[in-house]
């Protein structure tokens, strides 16, 4: 438990479990991070919003460890990334997908599998068989256990993915993008799934391009836009509950950025715009 946080603030608030502080990610000449922000607490659904390019995929990967930051820290389940002490196998990490089919030869089961093993330890431990099942049939796959990945949908690869991060009963599960381009059974699926881990206490860091069947589960809507945070709050309502005709969409200027412009959510793509209000 840290100690800094200030007394006014109520005892009885979950525990931080991602604690991003004044991050900055360089990549070559590109500031791609910028000053960071971010606690998520025990128990929370937070979506990650920005268009293409903000740094949300930047952001995902120096929470995980695979990109370095330049400047600032971060720290998962209380524990700082530099110190090499986070417990892995609390957490769980579904990367954005490069493509669309890599025809990996491997069934859906061993791909879940896989989940189970760590750095240290290459072999399965007891009781896998029962595991893998279970989180297969979580995202709804129980039946293509040994199906080949190549034969699966593209969302179906993608709900393997997810089981994958699933298995090892992660209490933080971070997932990027986990249902760009997936189809409509794939999305109900882990709109079903990211609902019960809620349930559980799970903490969850998604990101997404639009809320679309997240939209009533999501707690919490972070939005990047050129590495900043710009809004961090209620999540983007839908379109349908606004004016349509007196929004007018506007382009902040850097000086306004700091005040985060209202959000509406597009009906028909679902994607998240700033509005004038
Ligand atoms: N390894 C890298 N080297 C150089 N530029 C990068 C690298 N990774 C990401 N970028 C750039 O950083 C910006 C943010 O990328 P990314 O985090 O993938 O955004 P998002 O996930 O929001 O689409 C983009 O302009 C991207 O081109
Ligand atoms: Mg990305």
């Amino acid at each position: 438990m840290r100690v800094t946080e200030r007394s006014t603030e109520p005892s009885t608030r979950p525990e931080p479990v991602i604690e991003v502080e004044r991050l900055h990610v360089h990549a070559g000449a590109s500031h791609i991070l910028r000053g960071i922000d971010l606690t998520v607490r025990k128990g929370e659904a937070v979506a990650l919003l920005g268009a293409n390019g903000s740094g949300k995929s930047t952001l995902v990967r120096a929470l995980v460890g695979t990109v370095a930051p330049s400047h600032g820290t971060v720290r998962l389940l209380g524990a700082g990334l530099d110190a090499d002490r986070v417990p892995w196998e609390r957490i769980g990490y579904v990367p954005q997908r490069a493509g669309a089919r890599t025809g990996v030869p491997s069934t859906a089961a061993e791909v879940v599998a896989s989940g189970l093993l760590s750095g240290r330890r290459w072999w399965l431990p007891r009781g896998w068989r029962a595991r893998v099942r279970t989180a297969l049939d979580e995202v709804g796959l129980a039946d293509r256990a040994s199906s080949a990945m190549h034969v699966l949908s593209g969302g179906q690869q993608q709900r393997v993915l997810i089981a994958r991060a699933l298995v090892r009963d992660p209490d933080v599960l971070v997932l990027d993008e986990p249902v760009a381009g997936v189809d409509r059974p794939s999305q109900e699926a882990f709109a079903a799934s990211v609902r019960r881990l809620v349930g559980r206490g799970v903490t969850v860091l998604v990101v997404l391009h639009e809320l679309g069947e997240l939209t009533e589960l999501v707690t919490r809507a972070v939005v990047l836009r050129h590495g900043r945070v710009v809004h961090d709050g209620a999540p983007p309502r839908p379109r349908a509950a606004h004016d349509a005709v007196s929004h007018r969409h506007v382009h902040p200027h850097d000086d306004e950025a700091r005040r985060p412009a209202p959000l509406t959510q597009n009906p028909v793509n679902g994607s998240t715009e700033e509005v004038a209000s």
